[in-house]
């Protein structure tokens, strides 16, 4: 047994988290030797500090063999000290009235102040996964802020959109959902995505020549895709939890499983013409435990370059949008 790892997670006491923290102490995210310290940390509001209460009972009572600790804190410098994995996912949601400008703009504070403290608080082998919208761009302005950890430490979630791409392809198709291979997202955690079908592989085929079905791929599949978070608002009257949960599980134990390749938005180095400085969805293959290397010269036509300059136009936009937020230099 490995000695434990403490994984600090921000919202804890919100949707997504009474998903999550039950799936990491499980030991789902890290594997069945890998003890935990759960670093719960909330916003200093009575109600979710109460709630969060709850939820550290409800963990108790699960008794769990690899849960070694309980932390349950609104102080940051508290939640992330030593931690090894900093999860956030704790963002204020889109109020009544509200632009999109606004929320990225009182978001983007929360990220510079966790960005300063992660960096000045959290373990030296610390990586970061942001869950909380707008995502990629939550996750480039925690980035801004470190001077210790390397950008590359810092990776925001597109795994919701990769499992919900890959599920797509498998109704169409008619097969089991483990037949479809290789599909992967570019760009930004929105409805701009872009799921690059022409990869794909369905029982080790084409994707394409599968379905047969071009017009299908570029019109239907793709703003299912890019629009499914939407689409489960409008139905369930909150946004996505339990798949959401389950993809930071899925993002995070395939970036500490060496081989694994996988969509994860991290800052790009110009690969697939996205701009340096914005965090774009791309394809991965990790390399050691929570590290990875960009899998690049995936072959783009002229309809995957048209995808992928409209959310990289979204992407640069967000990042003009919170520039009075950046460090100069950046
Ligand atoms: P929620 O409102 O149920 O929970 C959010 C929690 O975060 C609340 O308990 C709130 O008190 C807490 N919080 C707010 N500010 C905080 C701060 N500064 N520090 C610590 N905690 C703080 O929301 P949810 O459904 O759990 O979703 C969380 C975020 O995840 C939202 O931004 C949502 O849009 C996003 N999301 C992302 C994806 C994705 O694929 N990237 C998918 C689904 C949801
Ligand atoms: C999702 O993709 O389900 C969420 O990001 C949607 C949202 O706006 O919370």
């Amino acid at each position: 047994m490995n000695s434990p790892i403490r994984v600090a997670v921000t919202g804890a006491a919100g949707q997504i988290g009474y998903s999550l923290l039950f799936r990491i102490a499980s030991g789902a995210m890290f594997g069945p030797g890998q003890p935990v310290i759960l670093q719960l940390i909330e916003a200093p509001i009575e109600k979710a500090l109460k709630a969060l209460e709850g939820v550290a009972m409800e963990l108790d009572d699960c008794a769990f063999p690899l849960l070694h600790g309980i932390v349950q804190t609104s102080d940051p410098a508290v939640g992330f000290k030593d931690a090894n994995w900093c999860l956030l996912v704790g963002a204020k949601p889109r109020g009544p009235g509200m632009e999109r400008a606004d929320l990225l703009k009182d978001n983007g504070r929360i990220f510079i102040g966790q960005g300063q403290i992660i960096d000045q608080v959290a373990a030296a082998d610390a990586r970061v996964a942001v869950v909380g919208n707008p995502a990629n761009t939550n996750c480039m302005i925690a980035a801004s802020q470190a001077k210790r950890l390397p950008p590359e430490r810092f990776t925001a979630m597109v795994r919701l959109d990769q499992n919900r791409a890959q599920s797509q392809l498998a109704k169409k198709a008619g097969v089991p959902l483990t037949a479809v291979e290789n599909i992967f997202i570019y760009g930004n955690h929105s409805p701009t995505m872009f799921p690059a079908f022409a990869h794909a592989t369905i029982n080790g085929r084409p994707a394409m020549a599968v379905i047969n079905d071009d017009a299908w791929l570029q019109g239907a599949f793709c703003e299912t895709v890019g629009k499914r978070g939407a689409a489960i608002i409008a139905a369930r009257g909150a946004s996505s939890a339990a798949s959401a949960a389950n993809a930071l599980v899925d993002h995070v134990r395939s970036l500490v499983t060496p081989g694994a390749i996988h969509s994860v938005a991290v800052k790009s180095n110009g690969a697939y013409g996205f701009d340096a400085n914005v965090w774009a969805g791309m394809p991965v293959r990790t390399t050691t435990p929570g590290s990875y290397a960009v899998i690049t010269g995936q072959a783009m036509d002229e309809f995957a370059q048209t995808k992928i300059a409209a959310t990289n136009r979204e992407l640069t936009e967000e990042r003009a949008m919170v520039a009075e937020l950046l460090p100069k230099a950046s």
